[in-house]
């Protein structure tokens, strides 16, 4: 939706499709799998905890119109910002870090595509719900869970909530006790779950990282529905 470091919206559709009606990404960032091809029709919850992306998906849901979103100001190179909404569109993550900017040649071009971007998708968001906190604020509901944290080690550094404030192991029996389908992401550091590579892509000055997957395909729908009648019934089925 709008320009974020370790942001999905490239690779998005190599990512196995929702099997799910519903969508959590319990680390939202710019949210690019709930946004690829028409997933976003779905109920999709965000779970972000950085204030400020929280605050850029609350404005999306509850007030953009397309209208305002091109009203937008334009960017000028040399000039100073000190909106993080600007600062996401340096293609730095050390811009997480800083409370203004100047703007250069390429933030400038990223905010004017970003802004028309978000202005042609805005209308599909708004039936989308955000809770601003930590992953395990998420409901505990059937869906597709698409985890993406900050990945383990020098990769996930550099946003507000990085690696370093991640118990990974934690995350990773959160995620199993998860109902549905799961799709979790990590780069080459990731150890904590059997990730299988996904593809490997060259960036900047030719670096090339290394996009890992962990699948769990969720059950059968039935299943879970069978499970849910025996509860509601009194009669002992699965937890
Ligand atoms: C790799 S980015 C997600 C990118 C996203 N999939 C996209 O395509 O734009 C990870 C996000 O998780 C957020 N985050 C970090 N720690 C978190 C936590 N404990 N709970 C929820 N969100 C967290 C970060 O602020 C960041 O926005």
């Amino acid at each position: 939706m709008f320009y974020y470091y370790g942001r999905k919206k490239q690779i998005a559709r190599h990512y196995p499709p929702p099997e799910r009606p519903r969508i959590v990404e319990p680390f939202a960032g710019a949210a690019s799998y709930a946004l690829h091809g028409d997933h976003w029709r779905r109920e999709v919850i965000l779970v972000e905890r950085d204030r400020r992306v929280a605050e850029i998906w609350r404005w999306l849901i509850e007030q953009a119109t397309p209208a305002a979103i091109l009203a937008l100001p334009d960017l000028r190179a040399g000039e100073r910002s000190s909106e993080f909404l600007h600062i996401v569109h340096a293609a730095t993550k050390m811009a997480f870090k800083y409370r203004t900017i100047k703007v250069t040649p390429i933030l400038a071009r990223n905010w004017e595509i970003s802004r028309r971007v978000m202005a042609a998708n805005v209308g599909k968001v708004k039936h989308w719900t955000l809770i601003e906190g930590d992953y395990t604020a998420a409901p505990e509901v059937d869906a597709t869970w698409f985890v993406d944290p900050p990945y383990r080690s020098a990769p996930g550094r550099g946003y507000a909530h990085g690696s370093d404030a991640l118990d990974y192991d934690a995350l990773a029996r959160w995620a199993l006790a998860r109902r549905g389908q799961l799709l979790f992401c990590e780069g080459e550091f990731g150890d904590y779950l059997p990730f299988r590579p996904l593809l490997e892509l060259t960036g900047v000055a030719g670096k090339r990282s290394r996009e890992r997957l962990f699948h769990r395909p969720g059950a059968g729908e039935a299943a879970d529905a069978g499970a849910a009648l025996t509860r509601r019934a009194g009669t002992a089925g699965p937890a």
